[in-house]
């Protein structure tokens, strides 16, 4: 029997009512599949902790998550606690100390999910993109000078390392090799004529490793439009740091929206935990009322599934969610229902239940 060993911070606002739901799903998969099981550690940090602290984790929090397989986590941020302390001080902390330089993010339209495109059908999205998740456009590297004058200069620097450039772009030709899928690559070659440059030369160097793997390159603005016009030209695709932020985002619009949006923060050498979460944050407009949607924290535990290798119950919970979304009985106020939170855990393990 192996056992997984989850770290959960469950963090602020909507974070643990989700969060829950997630950790619900996945003790209920580990009873009906056997051979293995979860074991759940909380860790109560986040903005709260922080207003009782002055801290958002404890100095030695990460030497506490080391010991971990995973870590599951739920939002931080809350009114009252300025965002890039709470974003800077946990999530960007534990992302760079555990070297999570893959950022996994699927967008696939699911049966049932809302989708904003017109005469879009479902196989049309269905993709995974791989964001660059350490350095890049948001390295945090640049200059402040003149501060307040009239010769007042900022500079931001963008650092693409070999080292950071060619495991990403690797990571993600393997993943369409082993599935069998093709490879797009979303630079900015013209404009940014140092980083992108580069990236799109290791794409290439780094592809003939690949010859099965067929290759499509894009500028990130022509991507963008495609993503709306023609989605089904993507399947696994590659790119940059700030590309993906915001390339990651349109997908959730044209996947089903926030509440259905997950993404993982992977060590792909496993030196580290990797980490897991849905990507919308804590809605405090909509916190402590039990009505927050979970099918994204819910997605996200297919995803921890997937990761452990149980990727036969990866897919099974997807298809659950989306069987949820097709019958419209458990289904949070953002998706036109009446359920609660709650509702919507206890109906996805009910159909989880049925499958064995
Ligand atoms: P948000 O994602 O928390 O909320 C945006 C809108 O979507 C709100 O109207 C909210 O009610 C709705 N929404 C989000 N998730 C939902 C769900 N599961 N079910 C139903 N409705 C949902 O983004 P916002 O308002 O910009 O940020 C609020 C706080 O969360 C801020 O402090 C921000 O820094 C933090 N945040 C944290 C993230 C994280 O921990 N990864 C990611 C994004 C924001
Ligand atoms: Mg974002």
């Amino acid at each position: 029997m192996s056992v997984h060993k989850i770290a959960v911070i469950a963090g602020d606002g909507i974070g643990p009512e989700v969060i829950e739901e997630g950790v619900k799903v996945l003790e209920a998969v580990a009873r009906i599949a056997g051979g293995f099981s979860f074991e759940f550690t909380h860790f109560p940090w986040g903005c709260e902790y922080y207003l009782e602290h002055g801290t958002m984790m404890p100095e030695d929090g990460l030497e506490q998550l080391q010991k971990f397989d995973a870590v599951y986590l739920g939002a931080v941020g809350y009114p009252g606690v300025p965002d890039h302390i709470s974003l800077r001080e946990l999530l960007l902390k534990i992302r760079k100390q555990f070297d999570q330089y893959v950022n996994v993010r699927p967008v696939r339209l699911l049966q049932g999910a809302p989708c904003p495109l017109k005469d879009v059908t479902r196989d049309q999205i269905d993709m995974v993109v791989i964001r660059e998740n350490s350095e890049g456009e948001y390295s945090g590297a640049g200059d402040w000078l003149f501060r307040g004058k009239p010769e007042e200069v900022v500079l931001q620097t963008g650092v693409f390392s070999r080292k950071g450039t060619e495991r990403i772009i690797r990571y993600a030709y393997e993943l369409a090799r082993k599935m069998g899928k093709s490879l797009t690559s979303i630079s900015k070659a013209n404009a940014l004529n140092y980083s992108m440059v580069f990236w799109d030369q290791v794409f290439e160097e780094v592809g003939r490793e690949y010859p099965d793997v067929e290759t499509k390159s894009y500028l990130v603005d022509a991507a963008s439009m495609y993503f709306v016009k023609q989605p089904e030209r993507f399947q696994i695709v590659v790119t940059s740091n700030l590309f993906g932020d915001i390339i990651t985002d349109l997908g959730a619009a044209i996947a089903g929206g926030m509440g259905l949006a997950a993404g993982a923060n992977l060590n792909p050498e496993r030196i580290y935990p990797s980490m897991f979460e849905p990507i919308h944050g804590s809605a405090p407009d909509i916190a402590h009322k039990g009505i927050a949607n979970p099918l994204a924290a819910i997605w996200s535990a297919s995803q921890i599934l997937d990761f452990f290798g149980h990727e036969g119950w990866g897919a099974n919970v997807l298809d659950v969610i989306e069987q949820v979304m097709v019958d419209k009985k458990a289904l949070t106020p953002d998706m036109g229902g009446t359920a609660t939170t709650v509702d919507v855990g206890t109906e996805v393990v009910a159909l989880l239940s049925t499958i064995h």
